[in-house]
């Protein structure tokens, strides 16, 4: 029986932590930090996470507690090192090292990866200053539109799609008040449908999960700022199975070769978010993740059929050989609706009390929420972060899984908390 140690402290892990908490190995599950809607079940470990010395005393506990599985949750951790300094310390750890996360943490790093491994994706300059960025901005033909990414993690603040030259002037001005401008990646406009598609990967090989869609806009009719995600689905209706084929031959095999090329082997679960035009077959890559999506691991793991201690541990270890090439996965359909704080995503206001039946369901097969911004104040419960749950459905039908999420979202009370009613009634640009 195993003792598994999960990083992170979201909806994310939460989902996480669920289906390691089903895995018939995982014995004690420890998580770092968590929060406070996780269940008293598991055990928690209030340690910092911001630096490699916090890194080496987490890993230093998890040796002293006999940790067989170490799982990363959230992205900063991976940039900073986090699996090369539990692996410095022995501990088996799911995620990509330091250098392999450079993937996510570097737009730059990507685009010359996909560039050198041929990947579809779109064309694109850099910049290494705001002054070179306002010359190619001039200088490009905009028909069809242009994006702008700062080059690091900006908890998805970096990225501006233009329409114009004007819009992307003013895009610049935002990027360089928010001291973006040191390193930018300008990218032709895509159109088509988003597809967050993961894969768990041992270095060389890759197994699909299925695919999902996440819904990254604020408000109903992919209106408002950029978040984290205000809600997503699986599977994605209209991708075949020549799809996944695609994106295995295409995205994920010829970028681990790349990646192992470079000497960042890629361990751990890659994620493509991709731009696809399912009519005339046409495939793009807008980015790469270097951990799991957060609200799409709300829906994978919830219909994920598998033990997912197994297959995390199998893609630290480097060998999936034993495991089959496609995730298995339960014929059902899986919708998350997310409610934030008010404010959110620009100026998240904590403290709001929350009504509702946020433990429905918790240590079932299917939980009913999945809690993120939750913190616990004497015998209440207070939003803590901008994304607060995640109220799930599943279903035989998407319409079905649609029904069962909203009916649960509709059970939860906060001054403020707001969500989107569109999730899975349309397609999101
Ligand atoms: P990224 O962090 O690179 O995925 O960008 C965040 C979001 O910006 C994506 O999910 C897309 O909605 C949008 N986006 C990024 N790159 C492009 C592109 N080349 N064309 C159109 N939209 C894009
Ligand atoms: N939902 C998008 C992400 O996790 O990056």
């Amino acid at each position: 029986m195993k003792t598994a140690l999960l990083i992170g402290s979201g909806g994310r892990e939460h989902a996480q932590a669920w289906k390691l908490s089903r895995s018939p190995q995982v014995k004690r599950l420890i998580i770092v930090p968590g929060n406070d809607g996780m269940s008293a079940e598991w055990e928690r470990w209030a340690m910092p996470l911001g630096s490699r010395a916090d890194f080496a005393a987490i890993a230093r506990r998890a040796r002293e507690e006999k940790v067989d599985l170490a799982v990363i949750g959230p992205d900063n951790p991976l940039a900073d090192g986090i699996v090369d300094v539990f692996e410095e310390h022995g501990i088996t750890t799911f995620g990509p090292s330091a250098a392999a996360a450079q993937i996510e943490a570097s737009k730059a790093f990507a685009k010359s990866v996909m560039a050198a491994a041929g990947v579809p994706t779109a064309h694109y300059f850099e910049a290494r200053s705001s002054l070179e960025a306002k010359k190619i901005l001039e200088d490009l033909d905009w028909k069809s539109g242009w994006v702008l990414k700062a080059d690091g993690l900006a908890l998805g603040k970096g990225v501006h799609v233009c329409a114009t030259l004007a819009e992307a002037q003013s895009a610049l001005g935002a990027l360089e008040a928010q001291g973006h401008c040191g390193h930018l990646v300008i990218e032709e406009r895509l159109s088509g449908e988003e597809i967050s598609w993961m894969a768990f990967c041992d270095g060389t090989r890759c197994a699909l999960l299925e695919p999902a869609r996440d819904y990254k806009r604020a408000y109903d009719g992919d209106q408002g700022p950029n978040t984290g995600g205000m809600g997503a689905l699986s599977p994605v209706p209209g991708v075949s199975p020549e799809w996944a084929a695609r994106v295995r031959n295409e995205v994920f095999l010829p970028t681990l070769r790349e990646m192992a090329r470079r000497g960042a082997p890629f361990r751990g679960v890659l994620y493509a978010g991709l731009m696809v035009d399912l009519q005339r077959g046409i495939l793009n890559v807008l980015e790469f993740n270097a951990r799991f999506g957060d609200p799409e691991t709300q829906v994978l793991l919830s219909r994920m059929d598998a033990d997912f201690y197994e297959w995390c541990e199998a893609s630290a270890r480097g060998d999936l050989s034993r495991l089959p090439s496609e995730v298995p996965f339960a014929r059902e359909a899986a919708v998350v609706v997310v409610a934030a704080a008010r404010g959110y995503p620009e100026a998240p206001q904590k403290g709001a009390p929350i009504e509702g039946p946020l433990f429905e369901n918790a240590n079932s097969s299917e939980p009913s929420y999945f809690l993120a911004g939750v913190a616990r104040l004497g015998q209440d419960f207070i939003v803590s972060g901008g994304r607060v749950l995640g109220a799930m459905g599943r279903s035989p039908t998407l319409e079905g899984a649609r029904t069962q999420a909203y009916a649960r979202i509709e059970k939860i009370h906060a001054p403020g908390l707001h969500y989107r009613k569109d999730i899975a009634s349309g397609r999101p640009s």
